[in-house]
């Protein structure tokens, strides 16, 4: 079966790594993973990605004086695999256009609200959390969209939504919407898988 070749890019936890990982584990998912690549040397989804025998690659922003050249090994590492698509999953850098223009609508991100909502430069996180709850949201969700330089405005691939209930805080509220971003990356992945490998 045909499958589509993905990166998966992280900065902290990786449990929407573990997502996909769990997916792909299926032989019928159209899709695997071919390698994870980190910013953060602790992050603890490299070892989610060592635990499932996927190459796993540390490229620490830290190193690099400039964002370009930070970008310019991150995409020398993503050259060393034929790949179809790249997966941010917590992955807290944002990409510059130059980074995203050599990998035009193959870039996918996941963002914890409902898009256009709550979403752009600094909202991430808790951050967005704290907004939904601020501005009296009935529903909040999770968001897996197309990466342009505009941050967070993208392409919507798909989105799975959450009520907001009387007296949350940031901590139920971010636990209820990671749970369906959980859902919502691998979806999208096949949903895109579909699309892309039964194309003529
Ligand atoms: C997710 O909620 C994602 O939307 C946000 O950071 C979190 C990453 O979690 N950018 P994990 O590293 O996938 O566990």
């Amino acid at each position: 079966m045909q499958k589509l070749k993905l990166a998966v890019l992280i900065s902290g936890s990786g449990s929407n790594l573990q997502a996909i990982i769990d997916a792909c584990a299926d032989e019928d998912f159209p899709a695997r993973v071919m390698c994870v690549i980190s910013n953060r040397p602790d992050a603890h989804g490299l070892k989610r990605a060592r635990d499932a025998g996927i190459s796993a690659h540390i490229v620490d922003h830290k190193v690099y004086d400039s964002r370009a050249d930070f970008e310019e090994v991150l995409d020398d590492t993503l050259n060393h695999y034929d790949l179809d698509l790249i997966c941010l999953a917590g992955f807290m850098r944002i990409l510059g256009a130059g980074f995203i223009g050599k990998w035009e609508n193959q870039i996918l991100n996941t963002h914890p609200s409902l898009l256009p909502k709550f979403g752009g430069e600094g909202m991430y996180g808790e951050h967005v959390h704290r907004a939904v709850l601020d501005a009296g949201e009935s529903e909040s969700g999770a968001t897996i969209h197309f990466v342009i330089p505009d941050v967070d405005k993208g392409p919507i691939v798909l989105q799975r939504s959450v009520p907001v209930l009387e007296g949350d805080s940031i901590e139920t509220l971010s636990a209820r919407v990671i749970e369906q971003e959980h859902i919502a990356y691998p979806e999208a992945i096949a949903k895109i898988a579909r699309e892309r490998l039964e194309k003529p």
